[in-house]
């Protein structure tokens, strides 16, 4: 396993593999890597001949108040768990190397959900996302990209660019890894105290709570949002949102749900100061 941090070197580094037409698998990571993104290093070893884990904590898809300075920075832990699992290259670059002339003049953005659902509550979020991922995928070349389904807006997001801007680049959807509680992994729990740990538990409840009300006929879209609602509440929780989207468009349901509709439940909550996002498809 290398550690590689300059663009060229990374280039330098791939560029024969590309050559030899080998496969370059990429998981783009912020680091602090846990087992949700050892299934998507896992995925990417099992389908590509050379995969490259990026670890870079974007500045630009941070706002002011978030929590890009405590964020957890671990590199060489990263590094060893992405080798333990088979990963070949971890690209960490600088923020310098990466905005060698400060924050791009050049942005990626979508039209229409960048203020929806977590960018309503985190402006420019996804346009730093985009426009990172865009950068990594084309100094990397790679074939093939791991997102997991926990960003679900992000995923959807990513490949929406990937067809809108003809990346030529297979995105793989990953899903959610959970802890044997039921929480949703990620890097953000590390902040959650030991009581808001347990109370946090009550997301993925409500989203089960739901998606068995939903089984079991219950089609009123505020009956089935306010299940998530109560159980988040109830354990102290501070609701951000929860809604009940459409899987292909990610646009609101209202009213009642039909039998053809592809539902996926949004939710971000707060316990304590920790903000945490998680999702659960019914059908
Ligand atoms: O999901 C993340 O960790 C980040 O948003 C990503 C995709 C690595 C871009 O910085």
């Amino acid at each position: 396993m290398q550690i590689i941090k300059s663009i060229e070197s990374l280039r330098e580094t791939l560029k024969p593999f590309q050559r030899e037409g080998k496969k370059v698998g990429l998981v783009p990571t912020m680091g602090a890597l846990h087992d949700g993104h050892g299934a998507l290093i896992k995925a990417s070893v099992k389908d590509c001949d050379i995969t490259v884990v990026s670890v870079f904590l974007n500045p630009i898809q941070f706002g002011r108040n978030e929590d890009l300075d405590k964020y957890p920075k671990r590199l060489e832990a990263d590094a060893n768990f992405a080798a333990s699992l088979g990963a070949d290259y971890v690209f960490a670059p600088s923020v310098a190397e990466m905005y060698p002339n400060g924050d791009p003049l050049t942005l990626v953005r979508d039209e229409s959900l960048e203020c929806l659902y977590c960018g309503a509550y985190r402006p420019g979020h996804f346009r730093g996302v985009l426009t990172v991922v865009s950068k990594l995928f084309l100094i990397s070349k790679a074939n093939h990209a791991y997102f997991g389904e926990k960003d679900y807006q992000q995923l959807f997001l990513i490949e929406r660019m990937v067809k809108d801007l003809n990346f030529d680049i297979e995105i793989h959807r990953v899903p959610i890894v959970r802890e044997s509680t039921g929480l949703a992994m990620s890097s953000r729990n590390e902040y959650l105290s030991v009581d808001e740990r347990k109370q946090a538990l009550a997301i993925s409840r409500g989203l089960n709570e739901a998606k068995e009300a939903y089984l079991a006929g219950e089609r009123g879209v505020s009956k089935l949002r306010d299940i998530v609602v109560k159980s988040i509440v109830l354990s102290r929780g501070q609701v951000q949102f929860v809604e009940i989207v459409n899987q292909n468009d990610l646009q609101k349901y209202s009213g009642v749900l039909k039998p053809t509709d592809k539902v996926v439940v949004l939710v971000a909550a707060f316990f304590g100061k920790t903000r945490l996002i998680d999702n659960i498809e019914f059908n």
